[in-house]
Parts: C-alpha cells; sequence; structure tokens
C-alpha cells in the first residue's frame, strides 16, 4: 500500500509552530520523490509517488509514471488489468487516468504464449483502458485503442503496414535473420551468421563458429571448440568434453566446463568434480561449489544431499531461517499451492 505524497507534520509541532488558532489552516506539506520508480517500497511508504510538488508546496501536481492522482490530490499505483494464474500475462499499467487508476492508458509487458522459442505478444490499451493482447500474432507493440501492430517480436518483420495499417501482419524473418523490418530486408543477423550486403540477408559462418568476420574467417568458435586451421576458417569441438575452450589446440584445454576442473597444467585435461551429484567445483574437483538440480550443498561436510522435498529441483538453506526451503520443481512437477514461498510439495503437473 502507497501512502500519499504528503507529509502531516505532528499535530504538537505544528502547534509550537503556528499557534492554536491556526492549527485548522495548517498546509499539507507536499513532498517530491527524487527517486521516482526505482524508489524501493520503504521510501514509496515514507514519501510517496510525487514527481512534482506546487509551488507554494502544498500538493502534489504530478505523480510518477505508474501511479496516477487520486481527487484527494494522493498518488495511487496505477492498476493493470487482471489476468489469472498461468495465462502467461506479465503486465503492467504506466499510466492510468487520474481517480481511476484502473483505466489504463500505456500498458507494458507482455503476453507469453510459448517459452520455447521465446513466443510472445505485447499489449495495448483498449477505448475502456482495459490491457487487451495485441490482434497481430507476433506483435511486440501496437497501437494505443485501435491496437494496429507498430512492431513485431525479435525473429519477425512487419509487412503491409504502409498499404493498409490494419492489415499489417509479422512475418518470419529469414534463416539467420534476427531481426528484419520486413521478411526481405534483414536488419540484424543470429549469433553465427553475418550480414551479407549481396542478397540483403544473413550467410553462416564457418559451422561451430559463433562470431564471423567473413564466411570463411572465424573471429571467435562456439564454447567447447578451437579454431582448428590458422586462417581461421573452421573450427572442431575440443577432444576432452568437460573443456569449454581450447585455444591452443582441440587437445589442449585452456578452460574447463563448471562440471570439471582444471586444466591439469602438465596434461591440459579436466577432471570431472567427484563429489556425486555435483554440478560445478572449485579449489579441487572435490570441493563441490553447487550441487545438481534436486540437490543441495551441506555446508558442513561438501556433499550434496537430495533436497527434502520430493521432485525439487532447486533447494538452498534461507539465511533467514537456517532451514532448507525449496524455490522451484522439477519440470513436470509444479508447486502444490500456486505461488507458494518456499514450496512445500511438489505435485505432477506444469507451472
Ligand atoms: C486517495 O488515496 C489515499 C491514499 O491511498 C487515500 O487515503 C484516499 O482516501 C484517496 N482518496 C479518494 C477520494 O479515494
Ligand atoms: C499509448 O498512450 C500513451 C499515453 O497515453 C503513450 O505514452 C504511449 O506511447 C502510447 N503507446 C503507443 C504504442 O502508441
Ligand atoms: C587460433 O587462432 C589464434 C589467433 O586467432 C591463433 O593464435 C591460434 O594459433 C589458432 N589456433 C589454432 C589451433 O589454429
Ligand atoms: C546422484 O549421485 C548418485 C551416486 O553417484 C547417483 O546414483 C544418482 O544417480 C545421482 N542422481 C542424479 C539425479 O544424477
Ligand atoms: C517424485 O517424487 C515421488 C515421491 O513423492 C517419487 O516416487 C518419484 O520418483 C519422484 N519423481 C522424480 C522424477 O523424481
Amino acid at each position: 500500500m502507497v501512502r500519499s505524497g504528503r507529509r502531516h507534520l505532528p499535530l504538537v509541532a505544528l502547534l509550537a509552530l503556528l499557534g492554536t488558532d491556526m492549527a485548522a489552516a495548517a498546509p499539507n506539506l507536499c513532498v517530491a520523490n527524487q527517486n521516482g520508480v526505482w524508489s524501493d517500497q520503504e521510501e514509496l511508504d515514507r514519501v510517496g509517488a510525487c514527481k512534482v510538488c506546487s509551488a507554494d508546496g502544498t500538493r502534489c501536481e504530478q505523480c510518477w509514471e505508474f501511479f496516477s492522482m487520486n481527487s484527494s490530490g494522493d498518488c495511487v499505483p496505477c492498476k493493470a488489468t487482471e489476468y489469472g494464474e498461468g495465462t502467461g500475462a506479465a503486465l503492467t499499467c504506466i499510466s492510468c487516468k487520474a481517480d481511476d487508476p484502473s483505466h489504463c492508458y500505456n500498458c507494458g509487458g507482455r503476453f507469453l504464449l510459448r517459452e520455447e522459442p521465446d513466443d510472445f505478444q505485447g499489449f495495448y490499451a483498449d477505448a475502456n483502458g482495459k490491457c487487451i493482447q495485441c490482434p497481430t500474432p507476433h506483435c511486440a507493440e501496437c497501437q494505443n485503442v485501435t491496437g494496429v501492430c507498430l512492431q513485431c517480436e525479435p525473429g519477425y518483420g512487419l509487412v503491409g503496414f504502409f498499404f493498409d495499417p490494419a492489415a499489417a501482419a509479422c512475418t518470419p524473418c529469414k534463416a539467420g535473420c534476427a531481426r528484419c523490418e520486413s521478411a526481405d530486408e534483414c536488419s540484424g543477423c543470429d549469433y553465427g551468421y553475418l550480414p551479407d550486403p549481396a542478397t540483403g540477408q544473413c550467410a553462416p559462418c564457418p559451422s561451430n563458429c559463433q562470431e564471423c568476420s567473413a564466411a570463411n574467417q572465424c573471429s571467435q568458435c562456439k564454447s567447447g571448440h578451437t579454431n582448428v586451421t590458422t586462417d581461421g576458417s573452421a573450427c572442431a569441438a575440443c577432444a576432452d568434453p568437460l573443456c569449454s575452450f581450447c585455444a591452443e589446440g582441440v587437445d589442449k584445454c585452456t578452460s574447463c566446463s563448471e562440471n570439471g576442473f582444471g586444466p591439469d597444467p602438465a596434461t591440459k585435461r579436466c577432471v570431472a568434480c567427484t563429489t556425486p551429484n555435483c554440478s560445478s567445483c572449485s579449489d579441487s574437483a572435490a570441493t563441490c561449489t553447487e550441487c545438481g538440480p534436486g540437490y543441495v550443498l551441506d555446508g558442513a561436510t561438501g556433499a550434496c544431499e537430495p533436497c527434502k522435498v520430493q521432485n525439487c529441483s532447486w533447494c538452498r538453506i534461507s539465511s533467514q531461517t537456517g532451514q532448507e526451503e525449496c524455490e522451484s520443481c522439477l519440470n513436470g512437477y509444479t508447486s502444490s499451492v500456486a505461488n507458494a514461498d518456499p514450496i512445500t510439495a511438489c505435485v505432477p503437473g506444469s507451472a
């Protein structure tokens, strides 16, 4: 709950300042919040969300974004339209009507349709101030009130807008293109591709190459790979599966992956972490620093112990209670109580 942008002086202080007969006319002093939307809850509770106070300092003239002024002159939080649990809506209301915080003028956030690949739609504020999913599939941003698409989600280009905005559609960019104005005009390539001025599209880098300066010139191989030709035209997998970089050659590891320790200076190879169910070790192969899903590090023994909650994927010892708490469930399981923190039981189902 956010309190008003006004600060009431204690009555005793007012009486001392003004004399008892003037107390009734005492002004309510406005306090401008300097940090605005970056304030923490404690600061909002203390000073409120007024952005600009009136010249005489008695009232708030303008509230910060995400707040609107009610008829008493207080800045109250805008309320985004409610969508139920599990609908994929992650929504905020950036500006709303004075006196009606539920009437949104500018909706922020997105509607996640599918996690993989990251597929979402934006929201717009309709004429009634309700936040609605943009009607055009794969549209990231659309016009207030009309819902006409202005910008597509990454990997899609807006087509047809010029001829008939209302009929504009988002079409997939061509292979290797991360952002496009239309399917024919690519403006940014995916990792592993480079712009090809001849086609206006993206051409693949050499295989297993993450970044290249030309189609046969790799400047950075993918993790776990190294350039195996002196001209950088090819990348090959490091010989050691625990190796993440082998810049000096496929059999000479320079950096081990998280679940490996080393490399050993003599053999240039990595040693697997020795603690069972450990996902990351440092200092030595036997010093586990992080356990795999479903396990928690026992600070006293250094062992990975199964989470107490069955089918929990991530549990940790709370610094506040000293108790083990489950934070998330394994894939295919969900908290028995929605939004529970900590989770007390993981049951079959999806979040
Ligand atoms: C305005 O907001 C403040 C703080 O939330 C509240 O105390 C007050 O009653 C509101 N005024 C009206 C008219 O709703
Ligand atoms: C919607 O309207 C708000 C102001 O009410 C404006 O700030 C915002 O940019 C508009 N959004 C779009 C996509 O036109
Ligand atoms: C990889 O490229 C670097 C310079 O970019 C070079 O120093 C190194 O010798 C190359 N490694 C191999 C195996 O060709
Ligand atoms: C945890 O380690 C034990 C002993 O090495 C092994 O049997 C078990 O399969 C491991 N659990 C997981 C989830 O990998
Ligand atoms: C989930 O927990 C149950 C016990 O509640 C257990 O029988 C089952 O093997 C677990 N499933 C997985 C995938 O760990």
